[in-house]
C-alpha cells in the first residue's frame, strides 16, 4: 500500500478537469515531518486533492529515500488524495533519481537557459518520464527565485509558449505572468490578459509559481484564467518557523513533542485557507 503503484488518477487528466472546471490543485512544499503533516491535516480536513512537492535542497536536507517514504506513510495515513512532485529539478540526474524513487510528476527547469536549450533539455525528460507514467511540468519564462532581481521582466511570450508546448510535449507548464518566489515587496499584480492569451494558445495545465503573498481575488482570477496549479511555499516555512519562535518566546520546553505541534497546526491553518482560495475545500 504505501509503494509505487499509482493509486490514483493521473495527475495530468485531474490538472485538465480542474482547469476546464475553473479550480486549481494546491502544490504544497514540504520540509520535514511536521510541515508535511500540517498539509496533511488541512487536506484531510477538507477532503481536498494537494500536490506534495520537493526541492534539491529539501531532498538533501531529508534524503531522497525518507522524504518519499515519509510522503508515501503520510498519504497513507490521512486517507490523502495527493502526488510527489519534484519541484524545480535543475538536472536530468535528479530527475531521473525521483522517478526511480516513484515520484508521480517532475519538474525540469530550464527557465534560465536559452529557449532552444530550454526545448531540449525540456525533451530529454519527457522521454525520460514515460516509461514511469509520470508527469513532466517545464518552466517558460523568468519567475524570479529567491535572491535574483524581480525587476528584471520576462515575461512568457504567448506565441513561444505554443512553441515549446509542441516541440517539446510536456504536460504542464509553468508560466511567468508578474510572480516571483518568496515574499513581495508590494502586491504583485498579474499580467492577467497574457495569462488568457497563454491559455488560448496552449491546452495544457499551467503553473502559478510563487504562491505566496498573492492575493485571493488574483489567485481566483489566475485559476479563471488557466492556471490549475498554484505553488506555495514560503508562507509554508513562515508559519512553522514563526509559530515556533513565538513559542519559546515565553517558555523554555526542551521536549520538541509538545514545540512542534504549534509549527503543526500553524501550516494546518494556512494551508486550508490555501485549499479554499483554490476552490477545493
Ligand atoms: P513561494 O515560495 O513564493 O510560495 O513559491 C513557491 C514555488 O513556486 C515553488 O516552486
Amino acid at each position: 500500500m504505501l509503494g509505487r503503484e499509482k493509486v490514483f488518477m493521473d495527475l495530468k487528466a485531474v490538472l485538465k478537469d480542474a482547469q476546464k472546471n475553473g479550480r486549481a490543485i494546491l502544490a504544497a512544499n514540504f520540509y520535514n515531518l511536521e510541515t508535511l503533516q500540517g498539509i496533511a491535516k488541512a487536506a484531510s480536513e477538507l477532503k481536498s486533492p494537494v500536490i506534495l512537492q520537493l526541492t534539491r535542497g529539501s531532498i538533501e536536507y531529508m534524503g531522497l529515500n525518507t522524504a518519499v517514504a515519509l510522503a508515501r506513510s503520510v498519504i497513507y495515513d490521512y486517507g490523502l488524495q495527493a502526488w510527489l512532485h519534484l519541484d524545480h529539478g535543475d538536472s536530468i540526474d535528479l530527475v531521473q533519481r525521483c522517478l526511480d524513487a516513484g515520484f508521480d510528476s517532475v519538474m525540469i527547469d530550464g527557465s534560465e537557459k536559452p529557449f532552444v536549450e530550454n526545448i531540449n533539455l525540456t525533451r530529454k525528460v519527457v522521454e525520460l518520464a514515460k516509461p514511469y507514467g509520470a508527469m513532466v511540468e517545464a518552466e517558460l519564462g523568468y519567475v524570479p527565485k529567491l535572491g535574483q532581481d524581480d525587476n528584471k521582466l520576462g515575461f512568457t511570450e504567448p506565441d513561444e509558449a505554443k512553441k515549446f508546448v509542441r516541440e517539446t510535449k510536456t504536460d504542464a507548464l509553468a508560466v511567468a505572468i508578474g510572480s516571483a518566489h518568496g515574499f513581495y515587496k508590494q502586491t504583485p499584480k498579474l499580467d492577467l490578459e497574457r495569462l488568457k492569451q497563454i491559455h488560448e494558445a496552449v491546452d495544457i495545465p499551467l503553473v502559478l509559481h510563487g504562491g505566496s503573498g498573492i492575493p485571493a481575488e488574483q489567485l481566483k482570477a489566475a485559476i479563471k484564467n488557466g492556471i490549475s496549479k498554484i505553488n506555495v511555499a514560503t508562507e509554508t516555512k513562515n508559519a512553522f518557523m514563526k509559530s515556533l519562535a513565538e513559542e519559546m518566546k515565553e517558555n523554555a520546553e526542551i521536549d520538541l513533542r509538545k514545540v512542534f505541534p504549534k509549527g503543526i497546526e500553524a501550516v494546518k491553518k494556512l494551508i486550508g485557507e490555501k485549499l479554499k482560495i483554490v476552490g477545493n475545500g
